[in-house]
């Protein structure tokens, strides 16, 4: 299964996160490419069969560059792909994150969206880097990635 994980990041968050579901995909056999949103163009979606978003939360919602890529993907190209995210949050809104983009998978024509995990790190509200990911949701993302590629 080829899988590919597009995501945005201030201070690091979300890539240490982004590492550890790359690893759970690879031990599980699959392989996965990790692009930041701004060197991915939406055609390059068409190669893969699984589509991650990762988002720091900003405002209790999606990061202003993942919506803005999202919006520019061509209606219909999500159709028969599955599609999931996750978030990193300094202290709420993390679910309407990952919430948010679910909705606007659907709008390109996803059908099978995957509620991805919620990590806590960052600080709220923060510019600063704040307090790192911790080991149990490090180890939790390596499970999702294995998990979603089954
Ligand atoms: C503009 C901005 C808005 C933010 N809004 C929220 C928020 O609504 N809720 C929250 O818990 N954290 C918020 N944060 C904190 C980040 O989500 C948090 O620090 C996260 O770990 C950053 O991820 P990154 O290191 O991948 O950039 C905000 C940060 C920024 C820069």
């Amino acid at each position: 299964m080829k899988v590919l994980l597009v995501f945005h990041t201030k201070t690091g968050h979300t890539l240490e996160a982004a590492k550890a579901i790359e690893e759970g995909i690879r031990y599980a056999g699959h392989s996965i490419n990790v692009i930041p949103v701004k060197e991915c163009d939406p055609k390059h979606l068409e190669e893969y069969e699984t589509i991650i978003f990762g988002t720091p939360t900003w405002f209790s919602g999606a990061c202003g560059p993942i919506k803005s890529f999202l919006h520019k993907i061509p209606k219909g190209l999500l159709e028969n792909k599955v599609c999931s995210a996750y978030a990193v949050m300094g202290g709420s809104g993390g679910h309407k994150a990952v919430e948010e983009i679910g909705i606007m998978t659907s709008e390109k024509g996803c059908i099978d969206f995957i509620h991805g995990p919620v990590i806590q790190a960052g600080g709220f509200m923060s510019m600063w880097k704040g307090y790192a990911v911790n080991r149990s949701d490090l180890i939790k993302c390596r499970e999702y990635g294995a998990e979603i590629v089954k």
